[in-house]
Protein backbone atom coordinates (compact mmCIF):
# COMPACT_ATOMS: atom_id res chain seq x y z
CA UNK A 1 0.00 0.00 0.00
CA UNK A 2 1.38 3.69 -0.78
CA UNK A 3 0.25 4.83 2.96
CA UNK A 4 3.35 6.49 3.98
CA UNK A 5 3.65 8.96 6.77
CA UNK A 6 3.09 12.36 6.01
CA UNK A 7 5.73 14.51 7.45
CA UNK A 8 5.78 18.82 7.53
CA UNK A 9 9.34 20.41 6.83
CA UNK A 10 10.37 23.59 6.67
CA UNK A 11 12.99 24.69 4.16
CA UNK A 12 14.49 27.45 5.68
CA UNK A 13 18.72 29.68 4.64
CA UNK A 14 19.07 33.05 3.22
CA UNK A 15 18.29 33.75 -0.15
CA UNK A 16 20.34 32.34 -3.38
CA UNK A 17 21.65 30.07 -1.06
CA UNK A 18 19.97 27.08 -2.94
CA UNK A 19 16.77 26.18 -1.31
CA UNK A 20 14.15 26.03 -4.26
CA UNK A 21 16.94 24.16 -6.30
CA UNK A 22 17.24 21.25 -3.57
CA UNK A 23 14.10 20.62 -2.80
CA UNK A 24 13.29 20.69 -6.80
CA UNK A 25 15.99 17.98 -7.16
CA UNK A 26 14.12 15.73 -4.28
CA UNK A 27 10.51 15.47 -6.53
CA UNK A 28 10.41 13.06 -9.47
CA UNK A 29 12.31 13.95 -12.33
CA UNK A 30 8.76 14.19 -14.06
CA UNK A 31 7.51 16.68 -11.50
CA UNK A 32 11.23 18.91 -11.42
CA UNK A 33 10.79 22.44 -12.65
CA UNK A 34 13.02 23.52 -15.82
CA UNK A 35 13.74 26.63 -14.64
CA UNK A 36 13.99 28.01 -10.80
CA UNK A 37 13.87 31.96 -9.86
CA UNK A 38 13.76 33.73 -6.49
CA UNK A 39 10.61 32.44 -4.22
CA UNK A 40 8.15 34.78 -3.75
CA UNK A 41 6.75 34.36 0.26
CA UNK A 42 6.98 30.80 0.36
CA UNK A 43 5.77 27.94 -1.83
CA UNK A 44 4.07 24.38 -0.58
CA UNK A 45 5.93 22.00 -2.38
CA UNK A 46 6.02 17.60 -2.11
CA UNK A 47 8.50 14.76 -2.13
CA UNK A 48 8.47 10.84 -1.09
CA UNK A 49 10.90 8.77 0.19
CA UNK A 50 10.43 5.11 0.97
CA UNK A 51 8.65 5.43 4.02
CA UNK A 52 7.68 9.27 4.30
CA UNK A 53 5.94 11.84 2.35
CA UNK A 54 7.15 15.21 2.56
CA UNK A 55 5.08 18.28 2.64
CA UNK A 56 7.90 21.17 2.43
CA UNK A 57 7.42 24.72 3.05
CA UNK A 58 9.91 26.32 0.43
CA UNK A 59 10.59 29.33 2.10
CA UNK A 60 11.86 32.85 0.52
CA UNK A 61 15.36 33.97 2.13
CA UNK A 62 14.97 37.16 0.89
CA UNK A 63 14.99 39.52 3.95
CA UNK A 64 11.92 41.36 2.96
CA UNK A 65 10.08 37.98 3.59
CA UNK A 66 11.98 36.15 6.23
CA UNK A 67 9.62 37.17 9.12
CA UNK A 68 6.99 34.94 7.50
CA UNK A 69 9.15 32.22 8.57
CA UNK A 70 7.99 31.97 12.39
CA UNK A 71 4.62 31.86 11.46
CA UNK A 72 5.16 27.86 10.06
CA UNK A 73 7.70 26.69 13.07
CA UNK A 74 4.37 25.38 14.91
CA UNK A 75 3.57 22.86 11.88
CA UNK A 76 7.38 21.94 11.09
CA UNK A 77 8.25 18.20 12.20
CA UNK A 78 12.05 18.91 10.81
CA UNK A 79 13.92 21.70 8.89
CA UNK A 80 15.83 21.64 6.36
CA UNK A 81 19.17 24.95 6.67
CA UNK A 82 20.52 25.75 3.64
CA UNK A 83 23.79 27.45 3.65
CA UNK A 84 25.92 28.72 0.62
CA UNK A 85 29.13 27.72 1.21
CA UNK A 86 30.90 29.93 -1.03
CA UNK A 87 29.09 33.35 0.68
CA UNK A 88 31.45 33.76 3.15
CA UNK A 89 30.40 37.82 3.63
CA UNK A 90 27.24 36.65 4.44
CA UNK A 91 28.42 33.52 6.71
CA UNK A 92 27.38 36.36 9.68
CA UNK A 93 24.20 36.72 8.34
CA UNK A 94 23.10 33.11 7.86
CA UNK A 95 24.10 32.61 11.87
CA UNK A 96 22.32 35.25 13.18
CA UNK A 97 18.94 33.70 11.22
CA UNK A 98 20.13 30.19 12.58
CA UNK A 99 20.41 31.76 15.92
CA UNK A 100 17.10 33.37 15.97
CA UNK A 101 15.62 30.63 14.63
CA UNK A 102 16.57 28.19 17.38
CA UNK A 103 16.10 30.62 20.33
CA UNK A 104 12.32 31.24 18.91
CA UNK A 105 9.49 29.79 21.49
CA UNK A 106 8.07 27.80 18.64
CA UNK A 107 11.42 25.71 18.18
CA UNK A 108 13.87 26.77 21.76
CA UNK A 109 12.08 23.67 23.65
CA UNK A 110 11.64 21.00 21.16
CA UNK A 111 14.01 18.26 19.71
CA UNK A 112 12.92 18.90 16.20
CA UNK A 113 15.81 17.33 14.19
CA UNK A 114 17.83 19.98 11.80
CA UNK A 115 19.63 19.08 8.71
CA UNK A 116 21.90 21.57 7.19
CA UNK A 117 23.09 21.34 3.54
CA UNK A 118 26.35 23.42 2.96
CA UNK A 119 25.87 23.88 -0.66
CA UNK A 120 27.40 24.93 -3.64
CA UNK A 121 30.56 22.75 -2.93
CA UNK A 122 31.34 23.13 -6.68
CA UNK A 123 32.00 26.88 -6.15
CA UNK A 124 35.89 27.12 -6.26
CA UNK A 125 36.99 28.74 -3.10
CA UNK A 126 33.51 27.20 -1.05
CA UNK A 127 34.10 26.29 2.63
CA UNK A 128 33.88 22.72 3.40
CA UNK A 129 30.92 21.35 5.59
CA UNK A 130 33.55 21.07 8.77
CA UNK A 131 34.10 25.62 8.26
CA UNK A 132 30.56 25.87 7.37
CA UNK A 133 29.83 24.00 10.93
CA UNK A 134 32.43 25.90 12.47
CA UNK A 135 31.18 29.28 11.61
CA UNK A 136 27.26 28.41 12.45
CA UNK A 137 28.67 26.93 15.84
CA UNK A 138 26.79 24.38 15.05
CA UNK A 139 28.44 21.83 18.03
CA UNK A 140 26.12 24.75 20.25
CA UNK A 141 22.98 22.73 19.54
CA UNK A 142 22.98 20.19 22.46
CA UNK A 143 18.98 19.75 22.58
CA UNK A 144 18.40 18.69 18.73
CA UNK A 145 19.48 16.07 16.31
CA UNK A 146 21.38 18.02 13.59
CA UNK A 147 23.39 16.82 10.91
CA UNK A 148 25.56 18.83 7.49
CA UNK A 149 26.19 17.06 4.45
CA UNK A 150 27.99 19.34 1.85
CA UNK A 151 25.76 19.04 -1.37
CA UNK A 152 25.42 20.23 -5.12
CA UNK A 153 22.36 21.35 -5.67
CA UNK A 154 22.83 21.62 -9.43
CA UNK A 155 23.87 18.17 -9.64
CA UNK A 156 21.84 16.89 -6.59
CA UNK A 157 25.09 15.14 -5.13
CA UNK A 158 25.19 14.88 -1.24
CA UNK A 159 21.08 15.24 -1.06
CA UNK A 160 20.44 11.43 -0.26
CA UNK A 161 22.75 11.39 2.52
CA UNK A 162 21.04 14.20 4.15
CA UNK A 163 17.09 12.85 3.38
CA UNK A 164 18.29 9.36 4.14
CA UNK A 165 19.13 10.70 7.97
CA UNK A 166 16.25 12.90 8.00
CA UNK A 167 14.34 10.00 7.56
CA UNK A 168 16.03 7.79 10.16
CA UNK A 169 14.84 10.41 12.57
CA UNK A 170 11.36 10.55 12.06
CA UNK A 171 10.61 7.22 11.17
P1 LIG B 1 15.23 32.31 -2.48
O1 LIG B 1 14.03 31.63 -3.03
O2 LIG B 1 15.41 33.70 -3.02
O3 LIG B 1 15.26 32.29 -0.98
O4 LIG B 1 16.54 31.49 -2.97
P2 LIG B 1 16.80 29.91 -2.90
O5 LIG B 1 17.52 29.60 -1.64
O6 LIG B 1 15.55 29.15 -3.17
O7 LIG B 1 17.86 29.69 -4.08
P3 LIG B 1 17.58 29.05 -5.53
O8 LIG B 1 17.28 27.60 -5.42
O9 LIG B 1 16.62 29.91 -6.24
O10 LIG B 1 19.05 29.15 -6.16
C1 LIG B 1 19.72 30.40 -6.30
C2 LIG B 1 20.79 30.30 -7.36
O11 LIG B 1 21.83 29.42 -6.93
C3 LIG B 1 20.27 29.71 -8.68
O12 LIG B 1 20.92 30.41 -9.74
C4 LIG B 1 20.74 28.27 -8.63
O13 LIG B 1 20.94 27.71 -9.90
C5 LIG B 1 22.06 28.42 -7.90
N1 LIG B 1 22.45 27.18 -7.19
C6 LIG B 1 21.70 26.43 -6.36
N2 LIG B 1 22.39 25.40 -5.86
C7 LIG B 1 23.63 25.48 -6.40
C8 LIG B 1 24.83 24.68 -6.25
O14 LIG B 1 24.91 23.68 -5.54
N3 LIG B 1 25.92 25.11 -6.96
C9 LIG B 1 25.89 26.21 -7.76
N4 LIG B 1 27.01 26.53 -8.41
N5 LIG B 1 24.79 26.99 -7.90
C10 LIG B 1 23.68 26.62 -7.23
MG1 LIG C 1 13.58 29.70 -3.39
Amino acid sequence: LGLKKEVNVLCLGLDNSGKTTIINQLKPSNAQAQDIVPTIGFSIEKFKTSSLSFTVFDMSGQGRYRNLWEHYYKEGQAIIFVIDSADKLRMVVAKEELDTLLNHPDIKHRRIPILFFANKMDVRDALSSVKVSQLLCLENIKDKPWHICATNALKGEGLQEGVDWLQDQIK
